[in-house]
């Protein structure tokens, strides 16, 4: 038998109470053992639920369990979390977790300590919610040098954004019916303003890449700055505004990752992708592009990821950890500046400069253009300086 505590019974814990007790005996068989929920740790009385009897509100409890295996954190943040997460390794738990803050700010260590231990650390539900692409990365496509990994990674800005795209809602608005669904985080500035992309493309290519990637080290940009002008102007351009998370290997072995909304062609199959759902593409030398999709937030999407993990943890249990990756350092990145795209600028004025598509009407208060030629940021404002244009918003396309 595997026993499993739970620590924090909000969206995501209680979404993994509720899918180890549904579907227990499938879960049992495919772990080869009996999954039994034994505690739930949370600060508050949680009564009427199934789960009575099993609610504690001291971790020692579960640190000092002799017979207790896996720890599912579900907290959040990389206070607490962090504290509890070292403790339970320290004392010889698998833990498996959704929280992409904690895995992008302190994985590495965090997994060096599970491999001292002989446990396992897992996060698949870190990323994506409740698409396998951790484990894909890591298993499925390990025979391939990656060189890019490009996807949408926030199902709250994608909802937002489709919203905005499909039927000209506020922005407002369509906050408010991410956070109804359970979809934004508990600040919505982790969303609309790509800390959270920002934490899941760290996760993605420090496991594709080997070494971490710290939150720190990508330049972030969200979507506050985005109007209906844009949405209505990429369309002009047959595009659509996504939030894009990108990590680009150069042949050095350097990464540059960065988190910013693109105007995506929509021959592009990300383009395509509405409302909560993410896609993430890898692309590999053996394998070319290859994409994942899926509900990339919510309660049981994420809870089934989780409880994946928990299969997993069961099934390895006393085998050492199945991820890893090595520190990283500043001499693991490499800048922006280097990457050569098309520019959609919008600027106060009238005149775009020559040989740019204008997307904007002749009387528009802004002069909205695409930039021929792809370019880097540094040719790109050398180009605007001579031109005399200033610009007010810039996004890259994604060709
Ligand atoms: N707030 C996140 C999102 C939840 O909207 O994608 C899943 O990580």
């Amino acid at each position: 038998m595997i026993n499993v505590a739970i620590l924090g019974f909000g969206t995501v814990g209680s979404g993994v109470a509720e899918v180890i007790e549904k579907n227990n005996a499938h879960i049992s068989e495919k772990a080869a053992t009996q999954i039994n929920l034994k505690y739930i740790l949370d600060v508050k009385e949680v009564p009427g639920t199934p789960f009575d009897g099993k609610f504690i509100h001291d971790f020692s409890i579960i640190e000092s369990d002799p017979e207790l295996n896996v720890v599912v954190e579900t907290i959040g943040g990389a206070k607490v979390a962090y504290e509890y997460t070292k403790r339970a390794l320290a004392a010889g738990k698998s833990v498996v977790t959704s929280n992409k803050e904690l895995v992008a700010t302190h994985g590495c260590e965090l997994l060096r300590l599970a491999r001292e231990k002989g446990v396992n650390y897992l996060f698949e539900a870190s990323v994506g919610g409740g698409i396998p692409i951790l484990h894909p990365i890591n298993s499925c496509l390990a025979g391939n040098q990656i060189s890019e990994i490009v996807g949408i990674l926030n199902g709250t800005t994608n909802y937002i954004l489709t919203r905005m795209i499909r039927e000209g809602a506020t922005f407002e608005a369509a906050l408010s019916e991410a956070q109804a669904n359970g979809y934004a985080e508990r600040n919505p500035a982790a969303d609309v303003e790509g800390p959270d992309a920002c934490r899941k493309i760290c996760i993605l290519s420090s496991l594709a890449f080997g070494r971490h990637i710290y939150p720190e080290q990508v330049p972030t940009e969200g979507i506050t700055r985005i109007t209906l002008e844009d949405v209505s102007c990429a369309a002009k351009a047959g595009c659509k505004v996504k939030l894009l998370g990108r990590a680009i290997a150069r042949a050095d072995g350097k990464i540059c990752a960065y988190v910013a909304p693109h105007l995506v062609p929509v021959e592009n199959p990300l383009s395509s992708v509405e409302g909560v759902f993410n896609a993430i593409t890898v692309v590999g030398d053996a394998i070319g592009d290859v994409m994942f999709y899926g509900q990339g937030a919510g309660k049981l999407p994420t809870a089934s990821a989780v409880v994946a993990d928990v299969i997993d943890a069961a099934k390895n249990w006393n085998q050492g950890t199945i991820m890893s990756w090595d520190e990283g350092g500043a001499d693991t990145v490499y800048s922006t500046d280097e990457l050569s795209s098309r520019w959609y600028v919008r600027a106060v004025g009238t005149v775009a400069p020559s040989g740019a598509q204008k997307l904007s009407a002749p009387e528009a208060e802004n002069v909205v253009f695409l930039t021929e030629d792809a370019m880097t940021r540094p040719a790109l404002d050398a180009l605007l300086q001579q031109a005399g244009v200033t610009p007010a918003f810039l996004m890259r396309v994604l060709d």
